[in-house]
């Protein structure tokens, strides 16, 4: 049932190209235009729109964090990202004009379903981005988006986060052709991008010896940071929270630009800091994430640095170097995640915990 593998989560992790994959296929119709069957919110409405809210927990939460990007790069319109559970005891500001986006892997989190009903009784229409057919987020909802991540066993949630991200791209692109913006005529470039992706988290995958070596290396580590910016910021946060969960390890997630603001206090000799270096050249923040990563060595910090094929200029400050294919920096967490999860999972293992089914946590949280 594990295909061979010790734990589901590995086995979820090694099934992620495929589950990509099929979470974009089939979105086009014979125009090449892309088209989201199951959101039944009329175009016309979609137009309406001038504020989006993604709403989620934990995982998917970070995936929500990843799609504001995206959405507002692609969409112009205002989306904030906020979690489920803080969401409706604040009085957010929601109107008929909202689109509020929830994003849940096993559709039955009960926070993010009472925000769901929360939304919908202020007048918001209600998108589901959900990987289970028939549950309940996407049955309270006006519309559902299906990743098609096939079932996760797991409880960290690896492939869930994976599709959850692809599924947003898609729905940012979606919102930009309804509403003719101008990405709404590249449309079908990043689609291929998107479509490039499942090959290129393979070449991830099989290179990942490195990883397994590396927590090995640190198999002793009482904290771990975990650094990024723009979307590479996510990736940091769900790196962290993969080591808390399986690992029970220590460890945190910074915006790279907010080092000198408190945290760079952590750094100390030997201390293991993974930093995501956006793509070089065609990024301004690229340079930047290379200063933090000198900044930190500087330190004493052992610095694990993943970063795309071809850019050679965080070589002298890199202690440990990941190599991702190239892909345009909205698209890098689909790659920039994998060694993260595969590190996470290894260290569960050689610290002799059960990775499938980490102390204190359930595969969904039905209670508030
Ligand atoms: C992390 C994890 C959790 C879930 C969160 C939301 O690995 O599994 O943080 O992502 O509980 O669950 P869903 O997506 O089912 O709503």
């Amino acid at each position: 049932e594990k295909g061979g593998f010790d734990w589901f989560m590995r086995k979820e992790i090694h099934e992620q190209p495929q589950a990509v994959a099929d979470t974009l296929l089939g979105r086009f119709d014979a125009d090449r235009r892309l088209t989201l069957d199951e959101v039944r919110i009329s175009e016309a409405e979609l137009r309406t729109i001038d504020k989006i809210v993604i709403v989620a927990c934990g995982t998917a939460f970070y995936a929500g964090l990843v799609a504001k990007y995206a959405i507002e790069h692609w969409t112009r319109v205002p989306c904030e990202v906020e979690i489920a559970s803080e969401f409706r005891y604040r009085d957010p500001i929601i109107t008929g004009r909202t689109l509020v986006v929830t994003i849940s892997q096993s559709g039955e989190t009960a926070d993010t379903l009472m925000a769901v009903r929360h939304a919908r009784e202020q007048g918001a229409k209600v998108i589901a981005i959900c990987n289970t057919n028939g549950s309940t987020i996407p049955r309270e909802s006006d519309a559902v988006l299906y990743t098609h991540a096939g079932p996760e066993i797991g409880v960290a949630s690896t492939k869930g986060f994976m599709t959850q991200v692809a599924a947003c791209y898609l729905l940012g692109l979606y919102l930009a052709q309804v509403r003719g913006t101008k990405y709404g005529d590249e449309i079908a470039t990043i689609m291929r991008e998107l479509e490039s992706m499942p090959a290129k988290i393979q070449k991830v995958l099989d290179a990942q010896q490195q990883v397994l070596d590396l927590a090995a290396e640190l198999v002793d580590s009482k904290t771990v940071l975990f650094l990024g910016r723009h979307v590479g910021y996510p990736v940091a946060l769900e790196g962290a929270l993969k080591l808390k969960e399986i690992a029970y390890l220590h460890a945190e997630g910074f915006p790279a630009g907010e080092l000198k603001h408190g945290p760079i206090a952590l750094v100390e000799q030997d201390l293991p800091v993974f930093v995501i270096v956006p793509p070089q050249g065609r990024d301004q923040l690229h340079d930047k994430v290379v200063s933090n990563i000198q900044e930190v060595r500087a330190r004493g910090a052992r610095t694990i640095v993943l970063v795309e094929e071809g850019d050679h200029e965080v070589e002298p400050y890199a202690d440990v170097l990941i190599r991702l294919p190239q892909a345009s920096t909205l698209l890098q967490p689909l790659l920039a995640t994998v060694p993260l999860q595969v590190f996470a999972c290894e260290l569960a293992t050689l610290l002799g915990h059960d990775a499938d089914q980490p102390r204190n946590l359930a595969k969904s949280v039905t209670v508030e």
